[in-house]
């Protein structure tokens, strides 16, 4: 079966990325003072044409498993993969292929190129790749356009958009090269609840309408809401899994947390 195959049912969907055994210590990890363990053993996988939220207390390591999952930053030791590329295994060259290529990320700031207008923004990754869009690409980003519904500003530059507009085209952004799996960071904590709500109702339909896959890091258990299922890290471990949250259970399970700050298999804080 090709991997790239794409399925609804998460028994039968391969994962568009993975992580296995997943370290990652930041500082010297000779240095007792000053390494911090933010990735204790995490082994998990992102199906394919799936939304996946990662949820769990600041500092649980959630930037970090999605940052090493995209290959943006290498793990100290355990694996990651993209499909079926173990990132650990390729030198610079091919890594910076693999993220363009094959990866998308949406960024809590929106990180757009201020000189540059909405649709070269959008397309700017291909085009520093120097990719040519074939009739496909073309019909992609044109409906990619109407689904973050920025036709109408098209020519104009992200200081003259509002913040939920800015990261509608970062969304669209991160899509425009038909990445294998798009990763996102809190990609609506800069933004009122309502833009909010239109970039995470537009992350569901890419999943749902467009077949792609999504990884989202966030806070908000009503944005967790919209995923397929979300993933929760404790103090660098995956403590748990929820398929088909609402925000009220996913609520019940973060103030778990908070009434026990170990994850429920630990014997407490050491
Ligand atoms: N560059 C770094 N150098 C040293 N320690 C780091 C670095 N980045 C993160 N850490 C530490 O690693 C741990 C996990 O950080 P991470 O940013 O992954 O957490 P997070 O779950 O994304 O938190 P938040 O919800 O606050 O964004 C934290 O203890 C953090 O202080
Ligand atoms: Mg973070």
């Amino acid at each position: 079966m090709n991997a790239t195959t794409t399925l609804r049912n998460r028994s039968w969907a391969p994962d568009a990325a993975r992580v296995e055994g997943a370290v990652k210590v930041y500082g010297s990890p000779d240095s007792a003072d000053t390494a911090v363990t933010a990735l204790d053993g995490v082994s998990v996988g992102f199906p394919a044409g799936r939304f996946t939220a990662i949820m769990g207390p600041s500092g649980s390591g959630k930037s970090t498993l999605t940052h090493c999952a995209a290959g943006l930053d290498t793990l100290t030791s355990g694996s990651a993969y993209i499909g079926d590329t173990e990132l650990g295994s390729l030198d610079d060259r091919r890594l910076t292929l693999l993220r363009r290529d094959r990866v998308g990320f949406v960024f809590q700031a929106f990180n757009l190129v201020p000189t540059l207008t909405v649709a070269e923004n959008i397309t700017l990754p291909m085009d520093l790749a120097g990719r040519r869009f074939d009739q496909d690409g073309l019909e992609w980003t044109d409906a990619l356009i109407d689904v973050v519904g920025l036709r109408d500003r098209l020519h104009h530059r992200p200081a003259e958009l509002s913040g939920g507009q800015q990261q509608r085209v970062a969304v669209a952004r991160a899509f425009a090269g038909r990445p294998d799996v798009v990763f996102a960071d809190e990609p609506t904590g800069n933004l009122d609840s309502r833009s909010g709500e239109e970039v995470l109702g537009l992350l569901g339909r890419a999943v749902r309408e467009m077949d792609r896959t999504v990884v989202m890091v966030t806070h908000d258990p009503v944005a967790a809401a919209h995923a397929d299922e979300v993933v929760f890290l404790a103090d660098g471990r995956l403590v748990d899994r929820m398929e088909a949250p609402t925000a009220d259970k996913v609520l019940d399970r973060l103030k778990a947390f908070d009434t026990r700050s170990a994850p429920p298999s630990e014997g407490g804080p050491s």
